[in-house]
């Protein structure tokens, strides 16, 4: 099929009307996208949106129409609060679903018994409805599941040859899809926020609640009040991920990242590619360009996107909303500096990932140092010490740390002991010096109930006839010396088990093992 593109004149507005009132597809600007529109009350024409969209079936359509009186006999009845949101709303970026009538077919409708109206506030689109003289069904004119086109040349991209034809009239006013508010239940209540918000939609109804998966996503088990939500949406090629951060760590976190490619604000100081999607405080001008942001980071072939966290009030609901869809839901939250652990039992190798680490970027926490920093100038620590060992550990008031390992080694009871004072003292130095995504490197990561504070963690395995060789060689034992030492850790599977990524340190190739783990980590 060859699709016309036509303009906003009197004549192409008139030949497009035609077209839909004939049966075929016309994609149309609103303020909010681009919409791929058929005659409402016409099943076949309406089969052909799921069509060219590849859309799934049951998830139903919004009905767009030109004038305000034109919802009621596409619904059952126009409540009170569903006239007073269309008298403060319509037209505009508002969508309210109400139980429908006999006239709207189960096809628009996505065999629900409910129907989604709106009124564009867009002159060419109100245009375009009145030429055709019917409802228009109109979803995004988008591929299912690629962003919302904001501009003509993406509806162009996506539906060339397979439809009718697409009116240009410019970009779109607003850049996300409209507020979907549902008045079928109890409760108002918005399932998709939009530039109408949550406070707006208050001030004339009263208190209205916003559904879940709004900005949680969905369990595996649980049934979507609006089908559009259970499925992967406004999805780039490239893998989004959100980076939850303030903007200096923020910048600092993706400059690191050699690879990646930026979704920042304007004036971001960004040193690796970057698309940016509006102002830090101006959630209006984050909606309008998210989606052609999107869609440029496409065309510049990236890989990996780090975007940067809008604010998720107002606006930036409807910001923030379509953002983690686009994310999968991943998110890194850098606000609170945490760790990937770094473990392993003695010879095992964790020393030379460690150094890899530090070699390829990574700011790398040597516990070993810290626990000697612990005893440095803590005169608290030292007290407690001796309540628990002794004064003999101290000389002076200064620590003794033979006569300290002398005590705290002839037991396994004392061991602990002593390991329950300085872990945490550790821990918490540790943290004082991390920036977001250090590695800790500690071999007494589990010991020390240091897992809390790792994202993910990584231990260094190795065989155990590998470990023995190495140790005797590395630390000029015997073998039973040597034997001793690694029977008193864990054992590998308790490393395996509880770590989140397993090195295997046998001689292989290692450097590639690291670079996969930290890259499906960041
Ligand atoms: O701004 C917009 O609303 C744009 C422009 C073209 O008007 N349209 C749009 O349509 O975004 P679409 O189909 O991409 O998104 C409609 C959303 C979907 O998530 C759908 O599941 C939901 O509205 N929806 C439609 N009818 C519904 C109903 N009866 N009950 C619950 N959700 C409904
Ligand atoms: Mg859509």
């Amino acid at each position: 099929m060859k699709t016309k593109i036509l303009s906003t004149s009197e004549y192409d507005i008139a030949l497009a009307g035609e077209i839909l009132a004939k049966g075929g597809l016309v994609a149309f600007p609103t303020e909010t996208v681009y919409g791929l529109g058929a005659d409402a009350l016409n099943e076949e024409a309406v089969k052909k949106i799921y069509a060219a969209k590849g859309r799934p079936g049951d998830n139903p359509l919004i009905v767009h129409i030109s004038e305000r009186e034109e919802i009621i006999p596409l619904v059952k009845e126009v409540t009170p609060k569903a006239k007073a949101l269309t008298e403060a709303f319509f037209p505009g970026p508002l969508t309210v679903i109400l139980p429908k009538s006999k006239k709207v077919g189960n096809v628009v409708s996505g065999g629900l018994d409910t129907v989604a109206v709106r009124m564009p506030e867009n002159e060419t689109a109100r245009r375009l409805i009145k030429a055709a003289g019917c409802p228009v069904a109109a979803p995004s004119a988008n591929t299912s599941g690629l962003p919302s086109p904001t501009k003509a040349k993406y509806v162009i991209d996506d539906m060339s040859g397979k439809i009718d034809a697409i009116i240009d009239g410019g970009d779109c006013k607003f850049g996300v899809e409209s507020t979907v508010i549902t008045l079928a239940g109890d409760t108002p209540t918005i399932l998709r926020p939009g530039a109408i918000t949550k406070e707006m939609i208050e001030a004339v109804i009263g208190r209205v609640e916003v559904a879940k998966a709004v900005l949680e996503g969905m369990g595996k088990d649980e049934v979507a009040a609006s089908p559009g939500m259970k499925y992967k949406h406004y999805a780039p090629k490239a893998q989004v991920v959100i980076v939850d951060a303030d903007k200096k760590v923020y910048e600092d976190f993706v400059n690191a990242r050699k690879n990646a490619f930026a979704l920042c604000f304007e004036g971001d100081e960004i040193t690796v590619p970057k698309v940016t999607y509006g102002k830090e405080n101006d959630d209006l001008s984050q909606a309008r360009e998210l989606f052609d942001a999107l869609r440029r980071l496409d065309e510049m072939g990236a890989k990996k996107v780090y975007a940067r966290i809008p604010h998720t009030t107002g606006v930036g609901m409807a910001v923030y909303n379509r953002l983690i869809r686009a994310a999968a839901f991943k998110i890194i939250d850098l606000r609170k500096p945490f760790f990937i652990g770094l473990t392993g039992p003695t010879g095992a190798g964790k020393g030379y990932v460690s150094r890899y680490l530090s070699k390829i970027g990574f700011h790398i926490l040597d516990s070993d140092k810290y626990v000697r920093k612990t005893y440095e100038n803590n005169p608290g620590l030292l007290k407690r010490l001796a309540e628990e060992f002794g004064n003999d550990i101290l000389v002076n008031g200064m620590l003794d740390r033979k006569r300290l390992a002398q005590i705290a080694f002839s037991s396994k009871e004392n061991t602990e002991k002593l390991n329950r004072i300085v872990h945490p003292e550790v821990i918490a130095l540790c943290e004082k010096e991390a920036k977001p995504l250090s590695v800790l490197d500690a071999s007494q990561l589990f010991e020390a109930g240091a897992q809390e504070k790792c994202y993910k963690i990584i231990s260094v395995i190795a065989d155990w006839k590998t470990r023995l060789k190495r140790i005797i060689k590395r630390d000029g034992i015997t073998k039973e010396q040597a034997l001793a030492r690694m029977n008193a850790q864990f054992d590998e599977e308790y490393y395996i088990k509880n770590s989140d990524f397993v090195i295997y340190n046998n001689g292989e190739d290692i450097e590639i093992q690291i670079k996969k783990i930290m890259e499906e980590i960041l």
